[in-house]
């Protein structure tokens, strides 16, 4: 899919909240930013803990703060990290697919900006 403005507005706001990431054992910062149906952007980073597997995704903090805020509209997430690709996890393309099957993915791919929908990032995702 084309990028437009808006995805690339999106990725910027991703990057910026990449800033906040707690990521002192990976040392791989990660940001998402998350847009609303009604025009809202929720961030968040990759946030670590000293029990690895505790460890909660850029993407799913985004998701995690927009849906607790009462906001499960989404449109579209943009993930950030400084590597040649980062895309989004299995699980955090899990939850996505719980919120919005049809979600717009901004995300990096051998070096490019590119524009997914969830559908591909997850054929035949689980669903109840
Ligand atoms: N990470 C994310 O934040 N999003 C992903 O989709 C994949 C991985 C984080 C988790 C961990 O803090 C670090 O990147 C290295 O795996």
């Amino acid at each position: 899919m084309p990028l437009t403005d808006d995805d690339l507005a999106l990725y910027e706001r991703a990057r910026g909240a990449s800033a906040n990431a707690h990521a002192p054992y990976s040392r791989f910062p990660v940001g998402a930013a998350l847009l609303t149906d009604g025009g809202q952007v929720f961030t968040g980073a990759n946030v670590e803990n000293a029990s690895f597997g505790l460890t909660c995704c850029a993407e799913r903090t985004a998701i995690f703060t927009a849906v607790s805020a009462g906001h499960s509209d989404l449109a579209a997430i943009a993930v950030h990290a400084e590597a040649e690709s980062a895309p989004p996890c299995g699980a955090c393309r899990q939850v996505m697919a719980e919120f919005a099957p049809q979600l717009r993915v901004i995300w990096r791919r051998d070096g490019e900006l590119v524009a997914s929908s969830l559908g591909d990032l997850l054929p035949d995702g689980f669903h109840l």
